[in-house]
């Protein structure tokens, strides 16, 4: 089932293949197809300074995995409500959370047209649990929120998972109210599941990229310092090993190599 939010442009005509979309490169860094030449071109740009961003993206989806498998397997979370999917890869949420428990109830949001077609054809769930795809911005919470209550129970915890997407929105005061919203409309029992990149590590080099990367056209990033990072936690109880380098987070084996991608899981108590 797919959803857009009413007074969203039509999904398809907003596919702009000419300048690079964050989703695809995103694609593109995880060794996927469904990318354009400009998203290869930024792509190859960036990692021309910066090649350690092909391994923030592959242990930031090291963390979505290992991040859904606790919730879902250990603490018995049901619902989980993933905004900036991405493209469909290998061990998407509701695969990892089905795997732990088919019932398990999965609703992505993303505001990419291209992961809006994915995602109807792959995104699909075991008969048991649900999964529904909204196709709108996070910077709509409201929106958001109003579409996810088709498939969620919000009276039941929820995961809320921010993977790679606040740094989009720039504005730290808008960032923050954002999260703050949805935090606010999940119960005691729910988790906030988010990564964002920083400068703590290659400081220099993600700093190239993120202005090569503002100063082309595509939708602005920004990085954020670990302090920042745990502000969006704010009231919650981050669960341990804190924030961290995302492979650092409850690794399965002993490869914590350093990337820029930064993680955390937060209780709402
Ligand atoms: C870097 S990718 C991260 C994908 C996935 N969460 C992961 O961690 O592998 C960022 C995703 O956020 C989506 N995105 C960026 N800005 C957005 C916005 N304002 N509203 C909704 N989705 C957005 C992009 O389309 C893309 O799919």
């Amino acid at each position: 089932m797919t959803e857009t939010i009413p007074g969203a442009a039509d999904p398809l005509s907003r596919l702009d293949t000419s300048v690079a979309h964050s989703a695809r490169l995103w694609n593109y860094l995880l060794g996927g197809k469904d990318n354009f030449a400009a998203d290869r071109e930024a792509a190859e740009q960036v990692l021309a300074f910066m090649p350690e961003l092909v391994e923030s993206a592959r242990y930031n989806r090291g963390f979505l995995g290992r991040a859904v498998r606790h919730l879902a397997g250990e603490v018995g979370v049901r619902q989980f409500l993933d905004i900036g999917t991405g493209l469909p890869t290998a061990d998407n949420t509701h695969e990892v959370a089905q795997r732990a428990n088919p019932a398990a109830r999965i609703v992505y949001v993303d505001n990419d047209p291209m992961v809006l077609v994915h995602a109807r054809a792959l995104l699909t769930s075991t008969p048991e649990g649900a999964t529904n795809y909204i196709d709108a911005d996070v910077r709509r919470p409201d929106a958001i929120l109003a579409a996810a209550a088709e498939t969620l129970d919000f009276d039941q915890p929820v995961a809320v998972m921010l993977l790679g997407i606040m740094n989009f929105v720039v504005d730290d005061d808008e960032a923050y109210a954002i999260v703050r919203k949805l935090v606010d409309a999940v119960p005691a029992g729910s988790y906030l599941v988010l990564s964002h990149p920083t400068k703590e590590v290659h400081a220099e080099a993600v700093e190239q990229a993120m202005q090569m990367w503002n100063s082309s056209g595509s939708a602005p990033i920004c990085s954020r310092t670990p302090e920042q990072i745990a502000r969006f936690f704010d009231g919650l109880e981050i669960l341990e090993p804190g924030i961290v380098t995302a492979s650092q987070w409850r690794p399965d084996g002993d490869d914590t190599t350093i990337v820029t991608e930064y993680a955390a899981v937060g209780r709402k108590n």
